[in-house]
């Protein structure tokens, strides 16, 4: 590897649309704007962030583990104006199986524009041709239906439903599991 480029840099992509590059500490602000968001994390099951110091430690962990190789992560922005519109995640890499799960979000305006789509695509085969992954798998409430259908129109199939296995705020939550394989896409 040329040693002025950093882990970090090898995984900016482009779109039609948009730039997909990898974090940094800066990006906090904008996470803090998707993660404090009712709309956006009304399905997510996951805690809001109630400051930005909570945004801060989660971009700065997500840089530790791509750097560590346990996850990839990206923010989505415009490529006219360089705007952060979301994020997209290969977390939690299984690397003996070359398996990775997913996780992504838009702040509200970019919805329904086919931001996500168009993102997920490019890196998802990306991580089939370049990071040697075999399957992604996504965690989803049944209840969010925009995100299923981002899935399904990559050509995710479910392929199972769990009752009640996830507990979260006061609550047991049913959950869908979506897989997509390398032979699915490529
Ligand atoms: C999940 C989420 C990213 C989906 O966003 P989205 O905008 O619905 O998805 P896309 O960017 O792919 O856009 C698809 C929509 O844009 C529309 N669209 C408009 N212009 C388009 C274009 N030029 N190209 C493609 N689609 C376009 C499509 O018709 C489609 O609408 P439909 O779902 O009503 O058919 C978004 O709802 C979100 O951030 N939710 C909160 C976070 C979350 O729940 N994340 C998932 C956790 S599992």
């Amino acid at each position: 590897m040329n040693k002025s480029v950093s882990q970090t840099d090898l995984h900016q992509l482009e779109t039609e649309r948009l730039i997909l590059r990898p974090f940094r500490i800066k990006d906090a602000k904008h996470i803090f704007e998707i993660r404090s968001n009712e709309d956006v994390m009304k399905f997510m099951d996951s805690s809001f962030h109630g400051s930005i110091e909570d945004s801060e430690k989660f971009v700065a962990d997500n840089i530790k583990n791509q750097r560590e190789g346990k996850g990839y992560y990206w923010a989505i922005t415009d490529k006219s104006t360089g705007e952060f519109m979301g994020d997209f995640s290969i977390w939690s890499v299984d690397k003996k199986n070359d398996r990775g799960q997913i996780g992504y979000s838009l702040k509200k305006q970019y919805w329904k524009s086919g931001y996500m789509t168009e993102a997920m695509n490019e890196i998802l085969l990306y991580g089939f041709k370049e990071l040697g992954l075999h399957s992604y798998e996504a965690n989803i409430n049944p209840m969010n239906e925009d995100s299923r259908k981002c899935l399904e129109k990559i050509g995710f199939n479910k392929e199972a439903y769990f009752r009640e296995n996830y507990f979260f705020k006061g609550q047991y939550l049913d959950s869908e599991i979506y897989c997509l394989i390398k032979s699915d896409l490529i």
